[in-house]
């Protein structure tokens, strides 16, 4: 059996902890205080039925604990946190600061955020406190003590959840105590106004500042604000929420050193205010809350993107799933109902990406308040259901795939550099063309290479590159100091890097990098391009190839590297569109602009070739393939997502059914085959 105590560590691994679970872990937020007690009973035996290992629970449950100010009851938790053990459930035991009671909103209505303009967020809401509030980290931390020295010692504790999703709704702060926070963090990070004025480049419209007390927050104003300030203002943001975490987390330490500690993220939300990539070195285990969007044709892609980032800021050590959907959510405009089959097919993506548990929200869909129309893993209609019986079946495979926790995705041969401080400098900033999306590049070279069964580790920038044949710099528009240094040294070690149009045009202070785009990657392309030219909706410019480009491209000058492909028509007709150079054992390939559907798969193509990258498993187009491998051995998860079977030349007992296949194996249409490769 696994090792438990070593499969929980933090980034730096100076500190282990028992897996949360034995086995992979499943389960959900779990809101016993909505209902009465007559209904946990039921829950018991529910949770048993669907092989519920573990459940977040007092995510929301401030005022119950402490209902008015400094006085605490316990009984309903007490009862809650002994039922659970009892049933052999462990408890995610949340800091409930994500809602904070009435009383203290009453007495202190100094510690919710204020919007761009101006207006107090009214008590109603979650998460409305201001992370530079110190009247509210001193009520926030007092609970979190008291909570942690009640259960410190309970046997059905298993992992800290602190707060929930910090960030979500308190993302920006202009209060006046944000204010003064953010002053201090500039006269930290620069030195001094001269260096604020430097950075910014404030000399534009005159606005030098005098002194650090004249830089107030981005307010509304009828014009965009300076980039520089924008982009640290981002910066600021994200640091006073960690700061947060952390101030309850040096808490949660000091009371029970041995428990670990998580808090979850929202990786991919496009504007999302959270440098989760550094987030990640402060937490003991990385856990993401994830929701597909129903409008999305390509969602199972996305969800897979967003897996491939969790592990890679992971450094590709197991992660939690700590939320997704039993079925529809209640925040989009239309709440599609998962297709029979998806739900297993999107918990179990998250597993084979490096996930060592799938957990909902939640346990039982509400009757009351705003997520009464959320579905849960148990249904208004309860536990006699199609959904349930879903609930019950992925259930059992988590607990057949046990021998998998703990292992790790194989080394990908393919990296992806990603970072959310790149998506930041994009929204800050008013562009050539509003239609560029931060993220698009990626996820359409994700696709492409997971179609032909190639595994994708999608990284923060500076994280090693030493293993990756090719490297992918998709949109990467602000290059963050090294990085340029370090894809060099690679490529001349015998990488393949592909850096994309709209990729290190600015520098960390979000200024434009001089002499010609893209500004950070011109002496590794041997390319500089002169202007960015813009294509309107809809419009597009044929290449050589006869494929075309839309949204971006770019007139380009080459110095040492070879052309590959030349605009065909319009004002850059034959000048080049994709470059190649060759440095020591590699190359680095630039693409000019948003290549179409056919001239993209050609790209893919040719640099798979050219690196001599390899499928995980021969499979067919519709199968996503990753494989795990462990001390248990070597798993190949193949999930079908199309309506046919389809089948992959490989053999090995199937964990979820027991069955035995030989090459080629089917995988029933829809369904999800983890092939244990030992047998
Ligand atoms: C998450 C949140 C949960 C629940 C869920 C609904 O953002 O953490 O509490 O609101 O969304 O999809």
């Amino acid at each position: 059996m696994t090792d438990l105590t070593s499969h929980a560590v933090d980034l730096d691994g100076s500190r282990s902890f028992r897996w949360i679970a034995d086995g992979m872990a499943f389960g959900a937020d779990y809101n016993p205080e909505q209902w009465p007690e007559s209904v946990w009973a039921e829950d018991m035996e529910l949770m048993r039925r669907a092989g519920v290992t573990n459940v977040s629970l007092a995510i929301f449950s401030w005022v119950l604990i402490e209902p008015s100010d400094g006085v605490f009851e316990w009984g309903w938790l007490d009862r809650m946190m002994d039922m659970l053990h009892e049933h052999g459930i462990g408890a995610n035991l949340a800091t409930p600061t994500a809602a904070p009671p009435m009383w203290l909103m009453r007495a202190h209505p100094e510690i919710t955020t204020v919007d761009e303009l101006g207006h107090r967020t009214a008590a109603g809401g979650r998460l409305s406190w201001s992370p530079s509030s110190a009247t509210f980290r001193h009520y926030a931390l007092r609970m979190v003590r008291e909570l942690a020295t009640r259960y410190r010692d309970h046997p059905a504790l298993r992992l800290w959840h602190v707060s929930n999703e910090i960030g979500n709704e308190n993302n920006v702060d202009y209060s006046p105590e944000a204010e003064a926070a953010w002053q201090a963090w500039l006269g930290k990070r620069y030195g001094g106004v001269a260096g604020v004025n430097q950075a910014w480049g404030t000399a534009f419209w005159g606005h030098t500042y005098g002194d650090l007390s004249e830089i107030v927050p981005p307010h509304h104003a009828r014009t965009k604000h300076n980039p520089g300030l924008l982009l640290d203002w981002a910066r600021f943001t994200s640091d006073s929420l960690l700061e947060h975490f952390i101030a309850e987390r040096e808490v949660l330490r000091e009371v029970t050193p041995d428990t670990p500690i998580t808090t979850n993220f929202m990786i991919l939300s496009e504007d999302g205010s959270e440098e989760y990539s550094g987030w990640a070195h402060e937490v003991d285990v990385l856990s993401n809350d994830h929701y597909t969007i129903g409008t999305d044709p390509l969602r199972h892609r996305e969800l897979e993107f967003s897996a491939d980032r969790s592990r890679g800021m992971a450094e590709g050590r197991p992660w939690l799933l700590m939320e997704h959907a039993a079925n529809a959510v209640n925040w989009q405009q239309v709440n599609r109902a998962k297709e029979p089959g998806e739900m297993i097919r999107d918990s179990l993506s998250h597993i084979a990406r490096g996930a060592d548990g799938a957990l909902f929200f939640q346990w039982r869909a509400s009757t009351a308040g705003i997520e009464q129309w959320h579905s849960g893993m148990v249904p208004h209609s309860g536990g006699e259901t199609r959904q349930f019986r879903e609930v019950e079946a992925l259930g059992a495979a988590l607990k057949a795939l046990a021998p998998a926790q703990g292992s790790v995705v194989e080394q990908a041969q393919v990296g992806m550099l990603v970072d959310e401080m790149s998506q930041w400098a994009i929204k800050a900033s008013r562009l050539p063309t509003g239609l560029l999306k931060p993220l698009e590049m990626g996820r359409r070279i994700h696709k492409e290479l997971g179609d032909r069964g190639i595994s994708v580790d999608v990284v923060p920038s500076g994280a090693p590159l030493d293993a990756y044949r090719v490297i992918i710099v998709p949109t990467l528009y602000l290059a963050k100091d090294g990085v340029a240094e370090q894809l060099a040294q690679a490529v001349e070690a015998g990488a393949h890097v592909l850096v994309t149009f709209a990729s290190g045009i600015v520098d960390e202070t979000n200024r434009v990098i001089r002499g010609g785009y893209p500004g950070a990657f011109r002496d590794l392309l041997g390319m500089r391009a002169e202007e960015i030219r813009p294509l309107f909706e809809g419009e597009t410019v044929a290449l050589d190839d006869g494929t075309a480009a839309s949204i971006w491209t770019e007139l380009v000058e080459v110095g040492d590297a070879d052309v590959l492909r030349r605009y065909a028509e319009g004002a850059l007709a034959g000048q080049p569109a994709l470059t190649r150079s060759v440095r020591g054992a590699g190359t680095a390939t630039y693409l000019s602009y948003e290549p179409d559907g056919a001239g993209l798969e050609a790209l893919v193509d040719e640099l798979v070739e050219l690196a001599g990258v390899t499928p995980v498993a021969a499979v067919d187009r519709g199968i996503s393939v990753t494989r795990r491998v462990g001390e248990n051995g070597s798993f190949l998860f193949l999930i079908n997502h199309t309506q046919q079977d389809l089948t992959v030349d490989a053999s090995g007992v199937d964990l979820i059914t027991g069955e035995q296949h030989e090459a080629p194996a089917v995988v029933p249409a829809g369904r999800v085959v983890v092939l244990d490769e030992r047998s």
